[in-house]
């Protein structure tokens, strides 16, 4: 049996940490006798520059033929000013509409050797382990009418979401929260919006269906401040696409870095797409000094949602708390005792342990 895997590289650090990802994979193949095709395909800035189009055809259509996506990130300063239809972020937006990824999946977990790393204090994140799942697919950033009006002195953003789509998320949030301490915490903005109150209704109806997972609500601007006053409470979080996207790069602050962190996009039936929650990071770009950890746990994820191997996932997950925890790491986490690795070392240490 043969797994299809689409390489989206992207920009930036993007081009590296995928080719990190690829060599753990292979050392995975190895091991457990599996095997992964790869076909590498562009998409963002380099896409952009090749193609004029931020998302080719010819990347939708490998991605869809694919069993799952492996992406790096997008975008970077050379893009910046270029027209709203040739960013690379487009790119984004475009594959996960085309994959219908409505699901975003970002789970956050403090390692031990990694928890002075963070800015909070050790007491109030140790022991911390939580879920994110983002719906991805509606919400302002798809909302139409989105545009500037009266000459450009006055704009309009739309959020809007249907029942089916509120439920389907709350549907894998639930099914989630199963698989793990069942709590499910909604977070929304329902003593304000519309949107929110339909979304407290969808779940409040749902609660009988997952008679094992207890539920409750919290408004968005609480949970920003409870997300690092005390972690330790969340285990599932369900939200929007816009609350979520703010809420798991705060959560991200509980890992230490940014390069730590994975996350897996999912569709109803079809592939499923892996990246890490950070950027293409022009700042470090072409240094070869990126923490590879974010995409190589992405890698973990795809094996474990779209190939249902979850004895390698562990392995590479397993792997990757090993190094980590015996003190090897890139410069992101250069206040951490221990040895500083590049990328290609970090990667080499877990393909080793593998
Ligand atoms: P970023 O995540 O690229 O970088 C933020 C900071 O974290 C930087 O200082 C960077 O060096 C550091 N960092 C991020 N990942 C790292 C890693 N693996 N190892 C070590 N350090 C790491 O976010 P930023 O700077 O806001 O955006 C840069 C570009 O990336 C922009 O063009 C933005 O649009 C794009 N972007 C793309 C995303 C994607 O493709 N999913 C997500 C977020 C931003
Ligand atoms: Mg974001």
């Amino acid at each position: 049996m043969s797994f299809k895997i689409a390489l989206l590289p992207g920009d930036g650090i993007g081009t590296e940490v995928i080719y990190s990802a690829k060599d753990v994979l292979q050392a995975i193949s190895k091991k457990y006798n599996k095997k992964f095709e790869f076909e590498a395909y562009d998409i963002g800035g380099v896409a952009i520059d090749k193609h004029h189009t931020p998302l080719p055809d010819a990347t939708i259509e490998g991605c869809k033929a694919a069993d799952a996506v492996l992406l790096g990130a997008v975008g970077g300063p050379k893009w910046d000013n270029n027209p709203s239809d040739l960013r690379p972020e487009r790119g984004l937006l475009g594959i996960r509409k085309a994959l219908d990824l409505y699901a975003n999946l970002r789970p956050v977990k403090g390692f031990q050797k990694l928890l002075h790393a963070s800015p909070l204090k050790e007491e109030i994140i140790n022991g911390s382990d939580l879920l994110i799942v983002r719906e991805l697919t509606g919400g302002l950033y798809f909302g139409r009418p989105s545009e500037r009006r009266d000459n450009g002195n006055a704009v309009v953003d739309t959020l809007s979401y249907t029942r089916q789509e509120i439920e389907r998320i709350v549907d894998m949030a639930f099914q989630s929260a199963q698989l793990r301490k069942k709590r499910l915490t909604s977070v929304d903005k329902a003593n304000v919006l519309e949107s929110s109150k339909l979304w407290r209704e969808i779940v409040e109806e749902k609660k009988s269906e997952y008679p094992d997972v207890t539920v409750d609500h919290l408004l968005v601007d609480a949970a920003a401040m409870k997300l690092i006053t005390n972690p330790v409470q969340f285990d599932v979080i369900v939200t929007e696409n816009m609350f979520g996207d703010i809420l798991s790069d705060e959560a991200s602050v509980l890992t230490g870095s940014l390069g730590m962190l994975p996350s897996a996009s999912l569709a109803e039936n079809g592939v499923g797409l892996y990246e890490p929650a950070h950027g293409s990071a022009p700042d470090i770009a072409g240094k070869g000094i990126a923490n590879p950890t974010a995409m190589i746990l992405s890698a973990a994820m795809m094996l474990r949602y779209s190939f249902q191997l979850n004895e390698e996932a562990q392995a590479i997950e397993n792997a990757v708390e090993a190094v980590v925890n015996e003190g090897y790491h890139t410069q992101d986490l250069k206040s951490t005792t221990g040895e500083l690795v590049s990328t290609t070392e970090m990667t080499q240490l877990i393909v080793d342990k593998i």
